[in-house]
């Protein structure tokens, strides 16, 4: 595991966006694993840059995304889907044939078995991470045991109030999403974690100094692994007394 401290949020954004240009020059037709929320807003935009000044192109890549909320169709603005569109795909010349997104919509036993089949099908080759205050990955929440692949997931209390600040007022934030399972953020070739901020100095502190592999910290996984680079702000690794 290799931890890095930057400055600033944006700093480490621009050295995650390196990593996504390096492994698409690497291999173009990598598959990427990505991921949603507020963190990794500036990295998507460092990478729209970066594909502006033509310095990357995603004609060959591909993508799929750690999870999405029940309930909410692909062109509702707060679904992931949606998020995916607006703050990426849409300015890049990634094809759209290439992008695997699930529907909120959809039957959700029939989301889980086309996710599964493509997961086992598609190796991923860099996958991207965020991480919820509780120490979530994906949506993988806190739980007595771990999900292996693709599943329903009821989301946790302190996932609910966190995220609901994405949603305006009226607007419902879901109570349910399907998620990537352990195993397959584990089988991705590479990972790499994004946390920025004091909120998340809790979850990252005790991911590093954990000694045991623990379902309760779903993100304490992540220490089985080898190639797995964790990025982080100098705010949180100071709170996190890194
Ligand atoms: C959601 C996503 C996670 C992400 C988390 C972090 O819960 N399912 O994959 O890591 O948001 O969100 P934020 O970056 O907004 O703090």
């Amino acid at each position: 595991m290799e931890i890095l401290v930057f400055e600033t949020a944006g700093k480490a954004s621009a050295f995650a966006a390196e990593k996504f240009i390096e492994q698409i020059s690497q291999k173009p037709n990598s598959l990427l694993g990505m991921a949603t929320g507020g963190t990794v807003v500036s990295l998507y935009q460092k990478i729209i840059e970066a594909y502006q000044q033509k310095r990357v192109s995603f004609a060959s890549a591909r993508t799929v995304n750690l999870d999405e909320y029940v309930g909410l169709s692909p062109d509702n603005a707060q679904s992931y889907a949606y998020y995916m569109y607006s703050k990426l795909f849409d300015h890049i010349d990634l094809p759209k044939e290439n992008i695997f997104l699930l529907d909120g919509l959809g039957v959700v036993d029939s989301e889980l078995k086309r996710f599964n089949e493509f997961l086992l099908q598609n190796p991923i080759d860099l996958q991207l991470l965020g991480i919820g205050t509780n120490g979530h990955i994906g949506f993988n929440e806190p739980s007595s045991q771990f999900q292996l692949g693709p599943h329903l997931v009821d989301l946790a209390e302190e996932t609910i109030k966190s995220n609901s600040r994405f949603f305006k007022p009226g607007e419902t934030m879901p109570t349910q999403a399907i998620s990537m399972g352990i195993r397959d953020i584990m089988l991705a070739g590479k990972v790499l974690l994004l946390a920025f901020g004091k909120a998340k100095a809790d979850a990252i502190c005790k991911m590093v100094n954990s000694t045991t592999v623990d379902p309760m910290l779903p993100v304490s996984v992540l220490n089985l692994r080898r190639n797995v680079t964790i990025v982080l702000d100098k705010e949180l690794a100071q709170a996190a007394g890194l």
